[in-house]
């Protein structure tokens, strides 16, 4: 590959993610969950940012907020991530992808290094799953895999209509079919991220290559027994919604850890309500979330299924009533090989350290990859740690990560105007 360094600038990047640090829930720092007013304020900055950068701004119909260097039609690269966070979450899960992109454009503009295709930065709205049956939103919609029916029957935490609040951000669910990309009108999707886990600081990686999308399948689970005093109701005759929710959680480690499936698959219980909540009171009914991932789509069935067997096997010896439902089932991703290999080429030629390894977190890449060749670079994070406030990257590997994903999509407009 014979392209110039890009050289982004990493104290602009740095401020940029510092600034976008500043958006948050002062109670409750890093949180800046989709459509909230932290949410709404941040993409106002950063649309200015997307326009102080030259960029044709504007904010497609699902909600997503579109940067386009280039003139002319025809199949654009595309780069981004996204902006939106967990409760109490980091600073770097989505950001890197978006601010990372950001920066590359500059740079182009900066260095009059034209493109071939046009580019265009991607903030996707609401990835994290603010709405657990329609996250991540933005990236499905253009995938067309959310339909304006299930926009208008959804809402946002606080209540608001999930269409009044994308048109609050600028969206037009009127108009969503606009959103949506057809197989060929994206030449490729380049997403940069932080790993969220502890391999690439484990190995001394600079960035790594990911191989494969594991695939998240979120149910929702009711657990009912029977609410009565704590003190006069015998051991014997209680039917105790909490004590049969406990047995579930173990039941969903133990399917999890299974020997032949540990390493590819985990399970999470991280949610509860507890009813009535009260020290006195057997608790009479539980809702949780129950969530099983995994890189292989047998080892991820087998999880389901043996989680389901479970609630029905201790909700029968328990005399409880149980209900459980799948509410977002997805399949795993393979990265084309192709896209891997670019990548790796990309930090050949740059000298940086990387590694292939597997994404056991979700992204925004997952959801485009039925319309467009996916790739994702990975950075390390410390200590592995993500979706929490100690959530840390160093700049020099966010900078390090960018310049891959930049030669990348270099190389990958260079290989397009070869076989225009
Ligand atoms: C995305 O944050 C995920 O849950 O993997
Ligand atoms: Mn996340
Ligand atoms: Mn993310």
């Amino acid at each position: 590959m014979n392209h110039p360094p890009l050289n982004v600038n990493r104290e602009r990047l740095d401020a940029d993610i510092r600034r976008l640090a500043e958006f948050t829930d002062p109670n409750l720092p890093y949180t800046r969950r989709a459509f909230s007013p932290e949410y709404a304020a941040a993409r106002e900055w950063l649309a200015e940012r997307f326009r102080d950068a030259g960029l044709d701004t504007r904010v497609d119909a699902a909600g997503n907020l579109i940067g386009r260097l280039g003139a002319g039609g025809g199949p654009v690269l595309m780069l981004g991530s996204h902006i939106d966070t967990v409760e109490a979450g980091g600073r770097f899960d989505g950001v890197v992808g978006v601010l990372g992109a950001l920066e590359i454009a500059r740079r182009l503009r900066e260095s009059g290094a034209a493109l071939a295709r046009p580019l265009e930065i991607v903030d996707f709205v609401c990835e994290e799953p603010t709405i657990v049956d329609l996250s991540p939103l933005g990236s499905r919609v253009m995938a067309g895999d959310v339909t304006a029916e299930m926009i208008a029957a959804a809402a946002v935490p606080s209540g608001e209509p999930l269409g009044e609040a994308i048109a609050r951000l600028g969206g037009d669910p009127a108009r969503l079919h606009e959103a949506r990309r057809k197989p060929g009108e994206t030449l490729a999707y380049l997403e940069l991220h932080i790993e969220q886990g502890p391999v690439l600081e484990r190995a001394g990686a600079d960035v790594g290559i990911v191989t494969v999308i594991a695939a998240p399948c979120r149910a929702v689970v009711s657990l009912t027994g029977v609410a009565d005093h704590a003190g006069a109701t015998s051991m014997a005759d209680r039917r105790d919604a909490l004590a049969g929710a406990a047995e579930l959680i173990l039941a969903v480690e133990r399917a999890a850890s299974a020997p032949d499936l540990a390493q590819e698959s985990v399970g999470t219980v991280g949610f509860l309500r507890v009813s009535p909540n009260m020290v006195n009171v057997i608790p009479g009914r539980v809702d949780l979330t129950v969530e099983a991932r995994s890189t292989q789509s047998e080892a991820l069935l087998w999880a389901r299924e043996e989680i389901e067997r479970s609630l029905r096997e201790i909700a029968a010896r328990r005399g409880l009533d149980a209900t459980l439902e799948w509410r977002h089932l997805e399949e795993p991703v393979p990265i084309p090989v192709e896209m891997q290999d670019v990548i790796a080429e990309s930090a050949t030629d740059l000298r940086i350290r990387a590694m292939r390894l597997p994404s056991r977190a979700s992204h925004d890449a997952a959801r485009l990859a039925p319309v467009a060749p996916v790739g994702m670079v990975f950075i390390p994070c410390k200590d592995g740690r993500s979706h929490c406030p100690e959530e840390w990257a160093e700049t020099d590997d966010v900078a390090a990560g960018a310049e891959v994903l930049a030669r990348a999509l270099l190389e990958l407009d260079a290989q397009s105007r070869a076989v225009r």
